[in-house]
């Protein structure tokens, strides 16, 4: 019989983290989570903490042979996903002149690319009612000056799930965008390694459980997408109804 599992990158730190725990917690019916990201060690201190049966798998998923390496594993266990939860990502906060280039496509790399590569590698084995959880960010509502690639990059992972889900109705698979304002993570070590995040989005801080509970609640009510707290609810409706150049270059006075 095809094996029950649940697929989460990312699952080294932060949210994925997080995502790791709660499904754990609560998930029945799983005979495997897979955790993937780069550092196998916290990977394999997340899963001795855990009580499903866990697959440690450690990969960089930007790289091609490592998604070919994903996609022979997944062929080998004729795995039924029933749910993929694509977290690994990274933002860097910078002018797009002053970054390095490798820095601004190495984030198109994973938050685009290497999710796209993911998705796509699983659908095979998704079928009625599986879910596909997919970190986009608020980032994704409006084009961000300082933070420009990062916001590009998950307005286009909010785009990618939301066509994808329609695509997917039909065999019964709910794809969620997730779409938080900045969370309590490490994801800030990297993020201001150039330069600080607006200390007005810091004032809308949430914690990862409280994201990926409502995450989690969101994709069982099969919504498209999951915005977590009031602050960052009303900006996705402000951006809904304001000019984005307006909000565009708001975002940049801010920053002074
Ligand atoms: N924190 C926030 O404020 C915030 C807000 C909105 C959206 N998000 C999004 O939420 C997601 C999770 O962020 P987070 O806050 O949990 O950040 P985080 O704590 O820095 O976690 C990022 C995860 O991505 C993994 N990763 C990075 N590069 C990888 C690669 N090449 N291959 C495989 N795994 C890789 C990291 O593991 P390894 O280093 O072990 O590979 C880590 O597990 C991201 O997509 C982020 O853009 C975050």
């Amino acid at each position: 019989m095809a094996k029950n599992i649940v697929i989460i990158t990312g699952a080294s730190s932060g949210i994925g983290m997080e995502f790791a725990l709660q499904i754990d917690a609560h998930l029945r019916k799983t005979d495997e989570i897979w955790l993937i990201a780069r550092n196998r060690q916290k990977l394999k201190t997340l899963a001795g903490g855990l009580r499903n049966n866990i697959r440690v798998v450690a990969m960089d998923i930007t790289v091609e042979a490592q998604i070919d390496r994903l996609r022979d594993m997944l062929r080998e266990e004729r795995c039924h996903i029933r749910m993929l939860v694509n977290s690994a990502g990274y933002g860097i906060i910078g002018d797009v002149a002053e970054l390095k280039l490798q820095e601004q496509t190495g984030m198109i790399r994973l938050n685009c690319e290497a999710l796209t590569a993911v998705t796509r590698c699983c659908l095979p084995y998704m079928s009625r009612g599986s879910r596909i959880i997919q970190m986009a960010s608020s980032a994704a509502f409006v084009a961000q000056p300082g933070f420009a690639v990062y916001a590009a990059s998950k307005a286009y992972v909010d785009s990618f799930s939301l066509a994808l889900r329609e695509e997917l109705k039909g065999r019964e698979i709910y794809v969620t965008s997730v779409c938080p304002g900045p969370v309590d993570t490490p994801f800030f070590a990297i993020a201001e390694r150039h330069g600080n995040a607006l200390s007005v989005k810091k004032l809308t801080l949430v914690t990862p459980e409280q994201v990926v509970s409502q995450a989690l609640r969101d994709a069982c009510l099969k919504r498209p997408r999951s915005v977590c707290s009031l602050p960052i609810q009303a900006f996705e409706a402000l951006c809904k109804v304001l000019p984005h150049t307006l909000i565009t270059a708001t975002i940049r006075t801010l920053k002074g």
